[in-house]
């Protein structure tokens, strides 16, 4: 049975990851920072298994910030793969918190790097680096987007992609120098109903059912016109896992290689609850309004402005495809759908409990 370390659990690759790796019999050893809340919903479902046998899992508190911590854990579990998906991966939050965006992003990878080597495990233990898409930075307009792929220049656009950068590069240096097994994984945006409420998709569909169910008037965003890649974070987890799976460490990008705007994302988030809008005005007098009753229900607020931003993001993906065999399942409309039904669901369920007295509790034991 192989063992896989996996460091940033609580939420949405993890949660994913964790259930692939259960399928496959893995021993999973889980790393957690300590919260004083209990933030793990997303991933209750997986310890709550009833069968004794599949419970494979070991829990480790930890921080990024701990190197000690984390050299007693390599050496004492001695992962046979090392998923390090931990990450203060907000890009908005990184201009507030610079600094420990660089240490908790960047100085961290190097810290686990450091684990694996001073344990002797740089032979034997496979090293699987996130990386992000948006280290790219700029794109130009005027070249074919078949162009750019895994050794594009990069040109990253605010302190989070400055960290990864530094993360690709120092894990790319452990293979150079010590040929250790280091995989970096350069994703694109990845979501579903499990993705963190303050990113623009989950933030559209929680807003579009609470909207429809009455519970909240309006939603606020900005950039309407940024453009992403998004895909579904199930697919992207059985990418990641494939890339520990080969015989040579390799960069890859994972994509679904069809870009539309954060725009088109609220027109299909409101179109599954069958409401049509329609904008008036425009940048930040953006308004859009319920066609039936002209009742405003998204505008342009300017608290979500980044004082440097990527307008546009779509790469060739082709490498994945070709060695990997990979492809994507879900398409964007169907991701859509589903995180849009999986919120209403979420908020009925919600509201049903409130109604008869009870509290929303998170189950989870520790
Ligand atoms: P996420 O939802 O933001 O989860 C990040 C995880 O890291 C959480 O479990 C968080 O724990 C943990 N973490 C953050 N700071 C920590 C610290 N100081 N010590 C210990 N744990 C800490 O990220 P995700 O969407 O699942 O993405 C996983 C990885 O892929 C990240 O590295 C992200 O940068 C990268 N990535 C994601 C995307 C995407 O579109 N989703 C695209 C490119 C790259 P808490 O619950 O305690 O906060
Ligand atoms: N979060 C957020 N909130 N974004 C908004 C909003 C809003 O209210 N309004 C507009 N946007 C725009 C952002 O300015 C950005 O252009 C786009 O929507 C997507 O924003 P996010 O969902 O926050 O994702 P991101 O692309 O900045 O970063 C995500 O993907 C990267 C990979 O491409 C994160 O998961 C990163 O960790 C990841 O590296």
């Amino acid at each position: 049975m192989k063992k896989a370390l996996i460091t940033g659990i609580t939420w949405q690759d993890w949660s994913y990851l964790a259930e692939l790796l259960l399928e496959k019999w893995y021993e999973i050893h889980w790393v957690k920072r300590r919260t004083s809340l209990i933030n793990t919903d997303r991933i209750d479902h997986i310890f709550q298994d009833p069968h004794e046998e599949n419970k494979k899992f070991f829990l480790h508190y930890w921080d990024t910030t701990d190197s000690g911590n984390m050299i007693k854990l390599v050496a004492d579990v001695k992962p046979d793969e090392v998923y390090n998906l931990a990450a203060q991966s907000h890009v908005h939050v990184s201009f507030d918190m610079p600094e420990y965006t660089a240490n908790s992003d960047g100085i961290w990878t190097l810290r686990i790097l450091e684990a694996i080597r001073v344990a002797w495990l740089e032979k034997s233990c496979k090293f699987y680096q996130a990386s992000t898409s948006e280290l790219f930075g700029w794109m130009d307009y005027n070249r074919p987007e078949a162009w750019y792929n895994e050794s594009s220049p990069m040109h990253p656009r605010s302190p989070y992609w400055c960290a990864k950068l530094y993360a690709m590069w120092i894990a790319r240096n452990y293979k150079e120098s010590y040929w250790m097994f280091c995989s970096n994984w350069i994703l694109f945006n990845h979501e579903s109903p499990r993705r963190w409420e303050t990113f623009v998709t989950r933030k559209i569909t929680m807003a579009v059912a609470k909207i429809k169910l009455w519970l909240q008037e309006k939603l606020y965003l900005w950039n309407l016109d940024a453009k992403r890649d998004w895909g579904h974070a199930k697919d992207y987890v059985e990418a990641m896992w494939l890339m520990l799976q080969q015989d040579k460490p390799d960069d890859f990008v994972i994509a679904t290689w069809v870009s539309n705007t954060v725009r088109d994302f609220v027109n299909w988030s409101f179109e599954e609850v069958w409401i049509k809008l329609e904008w008036r005005y425009s940048w930040v007098d953006e308004k859009w309004y319920d066609v039936e009753t002209w009742k405003c229900l998204v505008e342009v607020d300017p608290k979500y402005f980044r004082p440097a931003e990527v307008n546009y993001l779509l790469w060739n993906a082709s490498k994945a495809r070709t060695v990997l065999w990979w492809e994507p399942k879900y398409t964007v409309r169907e991701l859509c759908k589903e995180m849009v039904r999986s919120d209403i669901e979420k908020f009925e369920r919600d509201e049903l409990l409130k109604s008869h007295g009870y509290t929303v509790l998170n189950q989870c034991e520790w």
